[in-house]
């Protein structure tokens, strides 16, 4: 068995899919690993530290790649990548499936076993496997660290001789996983948190960070919920009940975080324009949903739009990645979890349950097709 892990090629990617601590535990598996020079640079781990854990240093991705049993990934492959990659191979990454129908066609046509992290089922077993829900706590953590060193007051009440800062009013929109270690870093902070979702659930959760839920509780609300765990769309009527709670609130807040998804939908639209006219000079807003369509009208993916009353609305792309060590090392782990499942540790080999359900929710191609049955190609 060999695991080959490359540099990350794409734009701002900083994250890497191994660290020293996996990398000695898939040796323990029975496993070598080839990974490219320099690919933990942005994560500060130099190769030094890879080659003591074990890894064999390559000078390229194609070296890496070479005779690869196994590829560990942040993002789905390039095609220059793709052609580097021995037919066969398994690859793990977060392969962002939707709407990709092509890129999913060249995985299955270059002969991959791809497995898209961010479709593992979030059930107890899988819970150590789940990028979505690590990823995203350090997103919600790093939303606010932004906001608040672009905000030009404090976060925490100060009685100072020379007078009183007031604590900052944080707004969470979203109270998912990213939106409640918003909610608690905020807190952390000093500032003044409330926070609103669609899922009833997250009353109790909000709460119990010390905020104030927030948010329009009719028999819609409480049937939001879907069995996954997810938000439903919410109807034209919900949404217009929500907005006008939300522009009488949003008026009076410092920062407003927005975190809101729904899987495979674009990101409902929480913040109109009116809305960030009626905030005050100096706001900020922070729209993780950005990659997604955005949660907020005015957002900018990967910039920052300075409105004309003075708000600053931040549209940060891989808010993870701005926390490049501490992603990568969550990020890795997951990765580990989810790989020991397809090794026989005694004979030390590969042997996949095909029929397993991780691997089932997860597979995307297969021997040259494209088998997940969410993604199948459009005839
Ligand atoms: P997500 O990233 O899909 O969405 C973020 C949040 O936005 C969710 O809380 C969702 O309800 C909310 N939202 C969607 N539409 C909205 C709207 N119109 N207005 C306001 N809020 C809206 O969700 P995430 O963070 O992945 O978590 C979903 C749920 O799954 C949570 O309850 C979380 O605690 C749960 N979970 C369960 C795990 C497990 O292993 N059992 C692991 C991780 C999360």
């Amino acid at each position: 068995m060999k695991i080959a892990v490359i540099s990350e090629t794409a734009a701002l990617e900083t994250r890497v899919a191994a660290t020293p601590e996996t990398i000695k535990k898939l040796i323990g598996l029975g496993a070598s690993v080839s990974i490219e020079a320099g690919a933990g640079k942005h994560s500060g781990i130099p190769d030094a530290d890879f080659a003591a854990a074990g890894a064999t240093i390559a000078g390229s991705a194609k070296d890496a790649l070479a005779d690869a049993t196994a590829i560990l990934k942040v993002r789905r492959p390039s095609e220059g990548e793709l052609a580097l990659m021995p037919k066969g191979a398994l690859v793990l990454a977060i392969m962002d499936p939707y709407d990709s129908a092509e890129a999913l066609g060249a995985m299955a046509k270059a002969g991959l076993s791809s497995f898209s992290m961010e479709l593992m089922p979030r059930i107890t077993r899988a819970q150590v496997m789940d990028v979505l829900s690590s990823q995203a706590n350090l997103a919600g953590y790093r939303a606010v660290i932004d906001a608040s060193s672009a905000y030009g007051r404090g976060m925490p009440m100060m009685m100072t001789a020379a007078g009183t800062v007031p604590a900052a009013k944080v707004f969470v929109m979203g109270a998912g996983v990213a939106g409640l270690q918003a909610i608690a870093t905020a807190r952390r902070l000093g500032a003044i948190v409330t926070a609103t979702d669609v899922r009833p659930a997250a009353k109790e959760q909000v709460a119990s960070l010390g905020a104030k839920f927030i948010a329009v509780e009719d028999e819609e609300f409480k049937q939001a919920e879907t069995a996954a765990g997810y938000a439903k769309p919410m109807s034209a009527e919900y949404q217009a009940k929500q907005a006008a709670l939300v522009a009488s609130h949003i008026a009076k807040q410092d920062i407003v975080i927005t975190t809101a998804l729904i899987p495979g939908r674009p990101a409902p639209k929480l913040v109109s324009e009116d809305m960030v006219k009626s905030m005050r000079a100096g706001s900020v807003i922070v729209d993780l949903a950005v990659e997604r369509g955005g949660n907020v009208a005015l957002s900018k993916a990967g910039e920052t739009v300075v409105t004309e009353n003075g708000v600053s609305i931040l549209g940060p792309l891989n808010l993870p990645g701005r926390i490049a060590a501490s992603a990568s090392a969550l990020y890795a782990k997951n990765l580990f979890a989810f790989f020991e499942t397809m090794v026989d540790k005694k004979e030390k080999t590969l042997a996949i349950n095909w029929d397993d359900e991780l691997v089932k929710a997860t597979l995307l191609t297969r021997d040259g097709s494209v088998v997940h049955p969410n993604f199948q190609p459009k005839s």
